[in-house]
């Protein structure tokens, strides 16, 4: 069962979440959502375009038993994503790493994990989920800088409020897995993000690996054969990026950014 708080119009429902930490109030699975934020952020301190009831801006405070891996949070996060917009019938989104959720090469929903004053026996997240449901117009300078889209523009007709019911219900059922079966999440994982098939490239701050998968591990990292037979394994916090290599999509595949 979920608390929930509503914040009308707030900065950021990741920065509520956190404030509900630090004062000492906030329980494991509390829902912080906002009508609209002022200082939504996305990935790499990026803002998150959060109109007045147009999209889901939600955050889920995470207080897990056992330390989990980061990745595994951050794949079971964009998985309950793509779990909720399919189930809304949005059956053509995929995952591009890490989590963001794609309809082709337009982004639909993003997830930030955040976690301040890591305590490494008792880590405490914040998960947060920015679903585009409404909007039939994006600000230009958004729009100018990439391609973005919404559930009604997939013709998909939900509400913000099922949207938030059905994405509270998938996260649930993907935040359990992370500690009763991350071998399946990290399955699901690479099959939704199309890991799974042809040739990948993975890049790292010091290299870049094309080949195919031999397995991905939350606890073991990426592990890809390159071309000499080699299995090669990164670990996945050093990723920056993994997707279908260049010659693999132009033959027709499509690449994952
Ligand atoms: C991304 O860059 O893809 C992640 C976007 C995450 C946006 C959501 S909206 C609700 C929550 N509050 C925030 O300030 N960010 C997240």
């Amino acid at each position: 069962m979920h608390r929930r708080f509503h914040h009308g119009v707030t900065d950021s429902t990741n920065e509520r979440a956190f404030a509900a930490i630090e004062s000492g109030v906030a329980r494991h699975g509390d829902l912080h959502v906002a009508h609209a934020q002022t200082a939504g952020r996305g990935r790499f301190g990026r803002p998150w375009h959060s109109a007045p009831g147009s999209g889901l801006y939600a955050s889920v405070v995470l207080f897990p038993a056992t330390p989990p891996r980061p990745a595994a949070l951050t794949a079971a996060g964009g998985l309950a994503v793509l779990d909720a917009v399919r189930a809304l019938g949005l059956a053509a989104a995929r995952l591009a790493w890490p989590n963001d959720v794609m309809v082709g090469d337009a982004k639909l929903a993003g997830v930030l994990v955040e976690a301040r004053g890591l305590d490494p026996v008792r880590p405490r997240y914040v998960l947060g989920v920015g679903i585009n449901v409404a909007q039939r117009r994006f600000p230009d300078e958004l729009a100018a800088e990439r391609s973005v889209t919404s559930l009604v523009l997939q013709r998909v007709t939900a509400s913000v409020p099922e949207a938030e019911r059905v994405l509270v219900d998938r996260l649930d059922a993907r935040l359990a897995q992370v500690a009763a079966d991350p071998e399946r999440l990290a399955r699901d994982y690479a099959e939704a993000a199309g890991l799974d098939r042809g040739r990948l490239c993975a890049r790292t701050a010091d290299e870049e690996i094309t080949g195919e998968l031999v397995a991905l591990s939350f606890e073991e990292g990426l592990t890809l054969r390159d071309a000499s037979g080699r299995p090669r394994r990164i670990v996945l916090e050093l990723l920056r990026s993994v997707g279908r290599s260049p010659r693999d999509a132009s033959a027709g595949g499509r690449p994952i950014r």
